[in-house]
Order: C-alpha cells, then sequence, then structure tokens
C-alpha cells in the first residue's frame, strides 16, 4: 500500500467522539465496562441507559482487550469498549497493552463488518499515559492492520483539543512518511 493510500485511510480529527458518524466508535472504558468519566462518561450520556444494561451483562472486560455492543442512541451502530492500562513508569508493559486496545478493537471491528472506525486516545487521559507515546502505538498499530488487506475502510482519531489534535497528526506523518 502507497504512503497515499494509508493516509487516505487514518484521519485525525479535532472533536467529540460521541458525534462521529461512523460504523463504530471506541470507548476508554475500566474493566468493570459499568461507565466512568471522560470519553466513558460521555458516550454513556449520548448512548443512553440500554447502553449501560447491555455493558452489565458483558461482566467486565482485561485491560488491553475489547468487547462489543450496539451503539443505541448514538449515531455509531456500533461501541467497541477497550481498557486501556493506567500508566505507572512505562516499564510495566503499559506499551504493550496499549497496542493490545487496538490490535482487540481492530479485530472485532473486521468480525463485525465495520467499515468505518474511531478512536479517542486511550489512556491518555485519567490512565495519564503520555500522549505523544500513545499516539506513536496507536498509529503503528492500526498501519499495521490496515497494511495486510484489512475489509476496515477509514480509522477516525478523535481527539480532543487542539495539542492533542497536533500531536495524533504528526503521529500519522512520521508514520506515513
Ligand atoms: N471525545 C473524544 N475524546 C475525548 C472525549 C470525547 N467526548 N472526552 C475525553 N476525551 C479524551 C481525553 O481528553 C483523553 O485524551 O479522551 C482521552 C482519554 O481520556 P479518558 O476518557 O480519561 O480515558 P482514559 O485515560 O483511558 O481513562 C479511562 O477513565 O472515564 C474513566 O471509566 C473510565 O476508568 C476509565 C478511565
Amino acid at each position: 500500500m502507497s504512503p497515499e493510500q494509508l493516509e487516505n485511510r487514518i484521519g485525525v480529527v479535532e472533536g467529540d467522539i460521541t458525534k462521529q458518524q461512523v460504523d463504530a466508535i471506541v470507548n476508554a472504558a475500566n474493566t468493570t465496562l459499568l461507565g466512568g468519566g471522560g470519553v466513558d462518561g460521555a458516550i454513556h450520556r449520548a448512548a443512553g441507559p440500554e447502553l449501560l444494561e447491555e455493558c452489565r451483562r458483558l461482566g467486565g472486560c482485561p485491560t488491553g482487550q475489547a468487547r462489543i455492543t450496539k451503539g443505541y442512541r448514538l449515531p455509531s451502530k456500533r461501541v467497541i469498549h477497550t481498557v486501556g492500562p493506567v500508566w505507572r513508569d512505562g516499564h510495566r508493559g503499559e506499551d504493550e497493552l496499549l497496542a493490545g486496545c487496538y490490535r482487540s478493537s481492530l479485530a472485532l471491528a473486521e468480525q463485525h463488518g465495520v467499515k468505518t472506525i474511531a478512536f479517542p486516545s486511550i489512556s491518555t487521559g485519567a490512565y495519564g499515559f503520555p500522549m505523544e507515546r500513545a499516539a506513536k502505538i496507536a498509529v503503528t498499530e492500526i498501519k499495521k492492520i490496515l497494511e495486510r488487506k484489512s475489509s476496515i475502510e477509514k480509522v477516525l482519531l478523535v481527539c480532543f483539543g487542539r495539542n492533542a489534535f497536533e500531536v495524533h497528526q504528526k503521529a500519522v506523518r512520521e508514520m506515513v512518511g
């Protein structure tokens, strides 16, 4: 795949993930899957109470893995809930766990015929993961999946605020070359 083709399939946008018109949005959840603040809170508020009811039946999710539900009142048909690592010191396997979030979310998306998917910057809020480091991991994992003939057509990185947007744009530019 040419760098241009790849760049066309990874988009960076500034905004609110709950407003994205895509097949699936990814939630930065916790292991209980029972809601929280940040992205988690915003998604549950926008999706409505049925989302929590479905999440209750999932029985939680380990860090680095993902689960899929319906989107209910959200514009997106699906929500893929993934649990990012809490940042400690970078020597507790945080990078690999974060990479696992992107890998397992994209694998679930492919299994469910998702063509367009939006990610927030997982773990870079309450979980304290350094954003530049997280953005590089995100783009690296997404590139690996898209390069092997994935059925996914477009991945959006939805950034909250200008700084996050610039960090992720830079990560995509450096990765695409
Ligand atoms: N749309 C897009 N991005 C958002 C939104 C939104 N509506 N709200 C917050 N963000 C950004 C934050 O600015 C941050 O860069 O998403 C990123 C992830 O932040 P958090 O939501 O705090 O997620 P995380 O760091 O993974 O922590 C997860 O927080 O909300 C709880 O239940 C959740 O315990 C879990 C923990």
